[in-house]
């Protein structure tokens, strides 16, 4: 209790609630831990806002939405679910007491669609708006529009650990801004005199470094994935291993990541022991949405994973890339929260000056803005036409078209670019758009029981398990398994056998260790597929299951094929390479070690094939893919020649006779079952 009303944040209670009282949007921006996110909420529910709603708290990341509502709860000493809540994709746990909520940035949005002007919430935080991520920014703008139009009683409070809180007021006409001052004590910076040829190593070298000489205080190791995590955590056991016994603290070294286990995350939360030091090996997740204390020492190899789309290949990498200066400064700031404390950057200043970009280029210019767009074009907002929305950023031109052209390939929007029935439903299902459409189209083929599967099986990161072997090897392995292979129809339709293998084994954890398949992502699966039932059930769909079993794989694929009109690739005549259908055509390949694809007699795969995800990395390969037939293909390609990008982003020069969704349909979308499903599990 003591220590929490010394942050920061708590000290200025009474002039943040004096200016959410004038003014219906503020800015707050205060140093990370300085308790925005865990206090704000809390400040405003003493200030007495639950009583004309909840208070909604946004976060860009999942793990952090529901680490922080945990932690609120056990504050306010509530049971977690009760007043305090958190709902985040395929996960709610809020009830009818929840006053404080805390939730993805993707589920407020969804929420939009069926409460427009966010009614249930008397404020609502966008949290970590400094992150800039891709929901927040289109948030930011519907909250602009609402901000403005009504004589509004909701309260915006825009939240940002950076100092960049001018843009956002000035974005909102001008609106206050309450700088909260951390308590920042100095940090050291010490760079490296050049590229270490391996961070990793280099990371674990001056971990261990610092563990030997300097005194206690926790070390905060940054990396970009759970795969460096893990294999640095084992270089750091065995060096902690050699050390002589006594001569220095006790280590206790612990992962942080998106994908661990709950109560695995908490053990960062608890402070080490006496004589012992932490070494806590993280992602960037600790750069700004948790905050870990004790730190004193940071280790800063200035690398960040960061997904890149590009819309003219419709080409997406998750490449290893230079953090930005804003982000080396963030990192660094978690060594001085309780003490003078140190950051060692592993690179030398020359870089840190001339080749880190100033700030992160924000996730709206670089995503696939698909659902985005979709979301928008759902809202209908009057006299909008997509190309000049109001973002903070705008978004590259060709995005936008990008997202009208695929969005217009799954009939979501007409010719005119208006949405269509169609495309409410699929915005929606708490999926991307093409596993939206893949999933009606599915239902009208009547093989929606397995597009379920299919669904939930890629909602799973990785379901096999990756051996230490690489390339063929693993492709080895795969195969030896006792797993079927897909019938030479792709990943698609294998995921749907292994699943349903896995439940002709009643879904036995062991059967999956035994086939090599990762426990937690096959789990994770069946908690998707159970709620996307949900979500989509319809009785009769039940009582079609047995009749879908005699069905072949083929009406899944056929529904596959209407969902991913614009991920098409056709296999070049003579050779293994295969061409993308769109825009830009792309010469790509088949990723030799991971597609269960098979050649024929000819040496060559299938003409034909739709795929999930098209990935640059050394090369450009397809991921996922399924193998379609010819005569699905033909119309959409005839369909996809004749785009008229203007009308699709809504210029077309009706405006006048647009007209918002009418009460009486958003009463039929909200009264319907299927739709308030969709409500409670996104
Ligand atoms: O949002 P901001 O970075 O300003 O701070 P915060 O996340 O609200 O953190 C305030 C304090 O709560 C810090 O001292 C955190 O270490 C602590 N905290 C915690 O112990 N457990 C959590 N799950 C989240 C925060
Ligand atoms: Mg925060």
């Amino acid at each position: 209790m003591e220590g929490r009303k010394l942050l920061p944040i708590n000290q200025y209670e009474e002039q943040i609630v004096d200016a959410v009282a004038k003014h219906s949007v503020v800015v707050v921006i205060g140093e990370t831990g300085s308790g925005k996110t865990t206090q704000l909420s809390q400040i405003l529910h003493r200030a007495g806002y639950t009583k004309k709603g909840m208070i909604g708290v946004t976060q860009p990341r999942r793990v952090a939405a529901v680490s922080v509502a945990r932690r609120v709860a056990w504050e306010m000493d509530v049971q977690l679910g009760d007043e305090v809540g958190y709902s985040i994709r395929f996960e709610d746990r809020t009830s009818k007491n929840t006053l404080i909520k805390y939730l993805t940035d993707g589920c407020l949005l969804r929420e939009c669609l069926f409460d427009y002007e966010f009614k249930q919430y008397s404020v609502i935080i966008l949290d970590e708006a400094h992150e800039r991520s891709l929901n927040t920014d289109i948030l930011l703008g519907l909250l602009k529009r609402i901000a403005q139009n009504r004589d509004t009683e909701l309260k915006v409070i825009i939240t940002s650990a950076t100092l960049d809180g001018q843009k956002f007021s000035e974005y909102f006409h001008g609106c206050p801004v309450v700088n909260v001052p951390g308590k920042l004590y100095p940090v050291q910076l010490l760079y490296s005199t050049e590229v270490p040829s391996s961070y990793l190593e280099s990371a674990v070298e001056t971990a261990i470094d610092v563990h030997v000489r300097e005194p206690e205080g926790d070390i905060l190791v940054f990396l970009t994935g759970q795969d460096e995590i893990e294999k640095v955590l084992k270089m750091l056991e065995e060096r902690v291993l050699m050390l002589e016994e006594g001569s220095c603290l006790d280590a206790i070294i612990l992962p942080l990541h998106a994908s661990l286990a709950p109560e695995v995350q908490a053990r960062v939360f608890q402070p080490a022991p006496p004589n012992c030091r932490r070494i806590i090996v993280a992602t960037n997740v600790a750069e700004t949405s948790l905050t870990v204390d004790g730190v004193v020492y940071v280790i800063d190899p200035g690398f960040v994973k960061q997904r890149n789309y590009n819309p003219n290949t419709g080409m997406d990498s998750l490449s290893v890339v230079r953090i930005s200066r804003v982000q080396a400064t963030q990192r660094a700031g978690r060594a001085g929260r309780t003490r003078p404390g140190k950051c060692y950057r592993l690179y030398p200043m020359s870089a840190f000056e001339e080749e880190f970009l100033p700030a992160t280029v924000p996730e709206i210019q670089r995503s696939s803005l698909t659902g985005a767009v979709l979301h928008l074009k759902f809202l209908d907002l009057p006299n909008v036409d997509i190309l000049h929305f109001d973002f903070i950023d705008p978004p590259l031109r060709e995005s936008l078209e990008d997202a009208l052209r695929q969005l217009f390939a799954i009939d979501a929007i007409g010719p005119d670019g208006k949405i269509t029935a169609l495309g409410k439903r699929i915005a929606e299902l708490p999926l991307e758009p093409a596993l939206g459409r893949t999933l009606l189209a599915a239902e009208d083929l009547g093989c929606l029981s397995q597009a379920l599967t299919v669904a939930a099986m890629l909602s799973a990161e990785t379901i096999f398990m990756q051996g230490p072997k690489k390339g063929e090897d693993r492709k080895r392995s795969r195969e030896d398994q006792q797993l079927p292979n897909g019938n030479n129809y792709g990943d698609h339709v294998q995921y749907l056998q292994i699943y349903e293998l896995w439940k002709k084994n009643n879904f036995d954890i062991k059967w999956c260790r035994s086939n090599n398949l990762n426990i937690r992502s096959m789990l994770f699966a069946k908690d998707v597929r159970r709620q996307l039932a949900l979500i989509t059930s319809r009785k009769k769909f039940e009582d079609d299951e047995a009749m879908q079993k005699i069905k072949s794989a083929r009406s899944l694929r056929k529904a596959l094929c209407q969902g991913y009109a614009c991920r098409l690739a056709q296999r070049m005549p003579k050779h293994n390479g295969y061409h993308t259908v769109g825009n830009k055509s792309q010469l790509v390949q088949l990723h030799p070690a991971t597609s269960p694809l098979q050649v024929d007699e000819d040496g060559l795969y299938p003409e034909w094939i739709l795929y999930h995800e098209l990935m640059a990395s050394s090369r450009a390969f397809l991921r996922h893919v399924c193998v379609v037939e010819k005569e699905w293909v033909v119309p959409i390609l005839e369909k996809l020649q004749n785009i008229n990008i203007r009308s699709l982003s809504g210029l077309s020069g009706h405006e006048s006779q647009k007209e918002k969704i009418s009460e009486g349909e958003k009463k039929a979308i909200a009264s319907n079952p299927i739709d308030q499903e969709a409500r409670s599990v996104d």
